[in-house]
């Protein structure tokens, strides 16, 4: 099969501002307010875990739709000089999304979203090039109404190519009115899926304390992901089961962890050739190597402010995306 791409991330490509305040002790007075700026980083799943695997040097597009605005097109050119490609970034007559994020003392994110292109990509903005890779990754924010179509378009052509459907959750409750059609629209979206990743909170915003049971039922065949948070994660799937603990590290800005962590783990199975029904595929120790490289990368994304600000340096990870030669 040919392929064009290593990993193709499907769905929201969005610019994050962060609010900062620029005097030191944050209390200002009449006379000399808080000045607040706002600084932008990259943010959205979909554009995180693209320019994270195009750091780790694989070949990767970002699928999206972005706003034919200054915004989309800064989008664009942040993505391309991160090694990314943008062949597949559509441009649309909406804004290009972007999120207000503030974090609390101990890292924790709090989002005020405003959404527009990057959920608003139509089935007619999908074509079978999109489809040409051999992972491509989705998650639940893209089964919203307003772009769902494209997505299940775009996951026909992947199917169709052969290529492997990777689900990472994420589960974005407030974005949904309408929480039963949020949980059938995951279990849709995991149906589809060889590997699925789920936080401890995306399970339990799906099935509350039955998590375990929900995955059973939905993905049964499929490779699960399971994180939560500093408390490590494990791999569960046809090699049995892989746990590793997370790396300490002081947790400035949670966002974008889960993000470095799948890019991680996509980078070892790609790097091992591991697709579903392989025998890598069922290798414990590959998937044993694929959680600690999710983690090394976890840890470093949410040490900084921003989702991929502190992945930049990336050559320790790399080492570590082959196993070692034996001898
Ligand atoms: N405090 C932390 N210290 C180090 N690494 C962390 C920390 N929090 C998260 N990570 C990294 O990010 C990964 C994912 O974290 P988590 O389980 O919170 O899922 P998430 O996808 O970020 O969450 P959600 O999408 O629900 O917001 C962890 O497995 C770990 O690698
Ligand atoms: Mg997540």
């Amino acid at each position: 099969m040919s392929t064009a791409f290593d990993v193709a991330c499907f769905g929201e490509l969005l610019w994050d501002f962060y609010e900062a305040e620029s005097k030191a002790d944050g209390k200002g007075t009449d006379k000399e307010p808080i000045a607040r700026q706002f600084r932008r980083e990259l943010g959205g799943a979909s554009a995180n875990v693209a320019v994270t695997l195009a750091r780790l040097g694989l070949k990767v597009a970002a699928i999206g739709g972005v706003g034919d605005d200054k915004l989309g097109a800064a989008l664009d050119a942040a993505l391309t000089a991160a090694g990314v490609d943008t062949a597949h970034v559509v441009r649309l007559g909406a804004p290009t999304g972007i999120t207000f994020v503030t974090n609390s003392a101990v890292g924790e994110a709090s989002f005020i979203p405003y959404r527009g292109a990057d959920l608003r990509l139509g089935d007619g903005d999908v074509t079978a090039a999109m489809a040409k890779a051999a992972f491509a990754l989705v998650s639940s924010t893209s089964m919203l109404a307003s772009t769902r179509a494209a997505t299940e378009k775009f996951l026909a052509g992947v199917d169709k190519a052969k290529g492997t459907i990777v689900v990472d959750l994420n589960v974005r409750a407030h974005l949904w009115s309408d929480a039963d059609e949020m949980r059938s629209a995951a279990k849709a979206l995991v149906a589809r899926a060889a590997l699925v990743k789920g936080s401890e909170r995306d399970l339990n915003a799906l099935a509350g304390k039955r998590g375990m049971t929900w995955l059973d039922e939905n993905a049964k065949h499929a490779t699960w992901l399971l994180t939560r948070g500093e408390n490590g994660a494990a791999a569960v799937g046809p090699h049995g089961q892989a746990t590793a603990p997370t790396k300490r590290v002081r947790c400035i800005d949670r966002s974008g962890g889960g993000d470095a962590f799948i890019a991680g783990v996509l980078a070892v199975l790609v790097k091992a050739g591991a697709r579903p029904g392989s025998p890598e595929w069922k290798d414990g120790k590959l998937w044993t190597r694929a959680l600690e490289v999710g983690h090394l990368l976890g840890a470093k994304a949410v040490a900084a402010s921003g989702a991929t600000t502190g992945l930049a340096a990336l050559d320790d990870v790399k080492s570590r995306l082959s196993a070692p030669k034996k001898g």
